[in-house]
């Protein structure tokens, strides 16, 4: 069978993954992560994590995705099966967890990105100017708990997800890519210059390449590193069958362990620049590096209200993340539309704009200001939707969609589909073994005693 979509270049295809690996993760939620788990050690942890974890995971999804007919995420697994003359089996359930994950993170991704969207405004009109510590707290605080606000600007990140994906692959997704991904580099070199010139930066470098033992109160090595896969899996975008969907429009004679090791690379570099483009501006004006979520969006205004072209710098940040973000959210959508195009019975236009607004209510009861919450997910102790949302995917549902993935290409999966990946044969067996008996056992680890920490802790 044809595939129904396909990019139409490698650039493409490394930048369209890029794009959905760099996002938050890397630009908000790293460095704060850092920030949280004593800097360098954290560091250190996340990589040998993306290098041992990440990486297998990923060069999986890609082969599940590049072995399928397109036609979405959950029917991966089975064409795969069907094609190896073997049943279907529940090892779909990989799909269809990844699936209703990225359903769930892209509901209040949206919301997130949103406010990214008013202090880029902020800085286009008028500046940070009087933001201090108490104010800008003030400040963050009354705009997450507007209900008005909150919605347009998620409203605008989902409307411009929507237009990309009803677009395609090749004509939308990828061209897409193309534009923003050079961009972003760009921005965020000259942010790390600035950084360079003007703020604390060997200070910086320190903080974040020197491990150290000082993790911080109440903190512990076990925490660090389970933080830090579930960091990596999150960065790389594993775990929510994006790359497989993203893996299925890639031709047979594309390298997907060479574009695996491209897209770690990458993500991996954004993380850290993004780190050295945020802690010279914190260290510099004597802000907390620990203070955690909040470091983006109330530590990092008060030091553009006070630096030198604070506002444009600081402009330029938030357009940072908002293109970041859009290319993280459109893969998190097309997932979705994929699975529906597959079906056969919707266009991808009436697809798109289902999926985008089904997921947009849903993201709309994620809002702080509505004060919504799901008894039912009282148990990952978190009280309000988004961060109920938030633990129940990145904490829980990950883990298990990327387990099982590596499980069905250790153990499900004909051999030959790995091997048909390395030149170097006996290379492909290592991979092989260590997949099997590796990999799983690094996550069930990390996972177990994130349930011992979240739930019986
Ligand atoms: N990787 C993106 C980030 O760092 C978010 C994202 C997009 C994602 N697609 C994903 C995370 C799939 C996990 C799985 O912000």
């Amino acid at each position: 069978m044809e595939k129904r979509e396909s990019f139409s270049s490698k650039v493409g295809i490394v930048l369209a993954t890029a794009g959905s690996a760099v996002g938050l993760g890397n630009l908000w939620a790293f460095p704060y992560r850092a920030g949280q788990n004593g800097g360098g050690t954290f560091v250190l942890i996340y990589i040998i994590c993306v290098i041992a974890i990440g990486v297998p995971a990923m060069i999986s999804e890609f082969i599940i995705g590049k072995n399928s007919n397109a036609t979405g995420a959950i029917n991966a697994f089975g064409e795969i099966e069907e094609k190896n003359n073997q049943k279907k089996s529940w090892f779909k359930l990989g799909g269809i967890v990844g699936i209703i994950s990225s359903f769930l993170i892209l509901s209040f991704y949206a919301v997130i990105a949103g406010w990214a969207v008013d202090y880029f405004l902020k800085g286009i009109f008028g500046g940070y100017g009087s933001f201090d510590s108490t104010t800008s707290a003030q400040y963050f605080e009354t705009l997450i708990m507007s209900i008005p606000r909150g919605t347009i600007y998620q409203i605008i990140i989902m409307a411009a997800t929507i237009f990309v994906v009803s677009m395609g692959v090749k004509e939308g997704i990828e061209k897409i890519s193309k534009i923003m991904m050079p961009l972003l580099f760009l921005i965020l070199l000259i942010l790390v210059g600035y950084g360079f010139v003007t703020g604390a930066f060997l200070e910086s470098v320190k903080y974040l390449f020197k491990p150290t033992l000082n993790l911080g109160e109440g903190n512990n090595i076990a925490k660090v590193a389970i933080s830090a896969m579930g960091q990596a899996f999150m960065s790389l975008s594993l775990g929510l069958t994006c790359i497989i969907t993203y893996g299925s429009y890639v031709d047979k004679n594309d390298d997907v362990v060479k574009i695996s090791k491209q897209v770690a690379i990458a993500d991996t570099m954004v993380a850290l620049l993004a780190g050295l483009a945020i802690f010279p501006i914190v260290f510099a004006n004597g802000l907390e590096a620990g203070q955690g979520p909040g470091l983006v969006f109330i530590s990092l205004p008060i030091a553009f209200a006070n630096m030198p072209l604070g506002s444009i710098i600081g402009a330029m940040f938030f357009l940072l993340i908002i293109i970041a973000a859009l290319t993280s959210s459109i893969s998190l959508l097309e997932n979705n539309v994929a699975i529906l195009v597959g079906t056969g019975k919707l266009t991808r236009g009436k697809a798109t704009i289902i999926a985008g607004a089904i997921i947009s209510v849903v993201g709309f009861f994620t809002q702080y200001g509505v004060g919504f919450s799901l008894p039912i997910l009282n148990f990952t102790g978190q009280t309000t939707f988004l961060d109920q949302l938030d633990k129940l995917t990145i904490i829980y549902l990950i883990p298990i969609s990327a387990f099982i993935c590596v499980l069905f290409v250790g153990y499900r999966a004909n051999y030959k589909l790995i091997e048909a990946e390395f030149k170097n044969k006996k290379f492909a067996k290592y991979f092989y073994t260590y997949l099997r008996y590796v990999v799983p056992i690094f996550i069930t680890v990390i996972f177990v005693s994130e349930l011992f920490n979240n739930i019986f802790a």
